[in-house]
């Protein structure tokens, strides 16, 4: 267990001295603390006990009675306690692309929403495909990010995957199998040709899957027309096909119940919020805050979705700011994408108190999946594991945007019942609470096959 993140201020990107820490060792991890650094009294653990949570160097060193002396307690009675979000699909924007969003306010967003790690995506201007513009982008978020990260790598028919990988990429994709905004696709031969690249990495490979049919694209029914729900099946399929190596798969943001049913044996499954909580009849028809790829869909099929809920394996954001500028524009002109990582975990905890979902399905699908799934050490109640938590009030409050971090300033999700956090903690530090952000100690994770040089 050794390894397994970088502290940021260790890290020299341009020259790859990257410091690791090793933090945690099976006896530490195991024994009683003398004292801790911060203890969280009076939790309810999801199997139903009470509990107090001793934090000491970042990890949960004790869980049970009393965890003895501490710099710090919080009392957590009366709260929602939960391992803290892993959101896997994050455009942090950043560089060129400020004005939509950068690293300060993208993390500040996702902090306030209990997301603690963020998995961003190469679709930057320039892209993420060359080691250099990887190591940038590492600098980038670690000059400026308040929450720990993970970059991805691009994938296009040139990018030197081996390369990628040893310098730090968590996974690979977004990849393109249908262009989108800042993203250009690329063809079934040099999907294949990729898929047998990553394979021999052992690597990950997170696939946009969709089908576009040509016409006129001025409203959002057209835009769900034109990136059809069939559309988005026949692209699992074709996908699966160009795999003949069995790499490891990740289909993102699925928008219907028949993809989730197609990906079955392909990959893993990712839904957004959007899909699950949106649909294009809650919009009037040329709204372009509704505007997003894969498309929001009708209302039967957004109930639909909810359907196949046991069967989604991980719920991320696909947080994708524009301006306001760049979506007051004329319908086919708009970029697609909506703003959603300091919104995910709220709208789920909003249906856990509606009784629509149970509480573990939230831990599950927000917080342990993906850390499983890219190989983060997992945030929990147990010894050892990472402690970043964010702790909820019982109580939902609709959304205003006004209230969000993000730099765009609206939200699709406006008026939406949501649970937002009060406290957040990340490695064992106060970041967030009642509104106030505080320094930390994020981390940046890097994929398996990162070899410091
Ligand atoms: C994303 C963006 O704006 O970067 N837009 C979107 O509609 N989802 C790109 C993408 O993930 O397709």
């Amino acid at each position: 267990m050794s390894n397994w993140f970088i502290r940021i201020e260790n890290l020299s990107v341009h020259i790859m001295t990257a410091i690791s820490m090793p933090i945690c060792s099976g006896e530490k991890a195991c024994s009683m603390p003398s004292s801790c650094a911060i203890v969280l009294r009076n939790v309810s653990l999801p199997e139903g006990r009470v509990a107090d949570i001793g934090v000491m160097d970042g990890i949960v060193t004790h869980v049970g009675a009393a965890g003895g002396p501490a710099d710090r307690t919080i009392d957590c009675t009366g709260l929602m306690v939960l391992p803290a979000a892993v959101d896997m699909h994050v455009h942090m924007r950043g560089g060129s692309q400020s004005a939509k969003e950068d690293w300060a306010s993208g993390s500040r967003s996702a902090l306030a929403g209990g997301v603690t790690v963020v998995v961003d995506q190469p679709n930057t201007i320039p892209p993420i495909t060359t080691p250099d513009a990887l190591c940038a982008r590492v600098f980038e978020a670690k000059s400026h990010s308040l929450c720990s990260f993970a970059i991805n790598s691009g994938v296009t028919f040139d990018t030197p995957v081996k390369a990628m990988w040893s310098v730090g990429a968590m996974a690979f994709g977004e990849t393109f199998y249908a262009p989108s905004s800042y993203g250009e696709a690329i063809t079934p031969e040099e999907l294949t040709t990729a898929l047998r690249e990553i394979q021999s990495c052992c690597a990950l490979a997170t696939i946009h899957a969709e089908e576009i049919a040509s016409g006129e694209d001025h409203d959002l029914s057209s835009h769900d027309r034109l990136r059809s729900c069939s559309g988005e099946v026949q692209a699992v399929r074709d996908v699966g096909r160009c795999n003949t190596v069995g790499c490891r798969l990740h289909f993102c943001h699925m928008s219907t119940h028949a993809s989730i049913t197609a990906a079955a044996g392909l990959g893993s499954v990712e839904v957004t919020p959007h899909h699950l909580f949106l649909s294009r009849e809650q919009f009037a028809p040329e709204d372009t805050l509704g505007k997003v790829n894969p498309p929001l869909r009708s209302e039967q099929e957004r109930k639909n979705l909810w359907g196949v809920w046991d069967r989604i394996d991980i719920i991320a954001s696909d947080h994708a700011p524009h301006t306001s500028g760049e979506k007051q524009v004329p319908f086919e002109k708009a970029p697609s994408g909506i703003p959603g990582v300091e919104t995910m975990v709220p709208l789920l905890l909003a249906a856990v108190l509606e009784k629509k979902i149970p509480l573990a399905d939230v831990i599950r699908k927000t917080s342990q999946a993906p850390a499983e799934l890219l190989g983060i050490p997992l945030a929990g109640f147990a010894p050892g594991n990472r402690a970043d938590f964010s702790l909820y009030p019982k109580t939902a409050v609709p959304i205003d945007p006004d209230m969000l971090h993000s730099r765009c300033g609206y939200s699709p999700f406006a008026g939406l019942p949501a649970v937002f956090p009060r406290t957040v903690i990340l490695g064992g530090d106060v970041v967030y609470d009642e509104g106030e952000f505080h320094p930390g100690s994020p981390a940046w994770f890097p994929g398996k096959g990162f070899f410091p040089r």
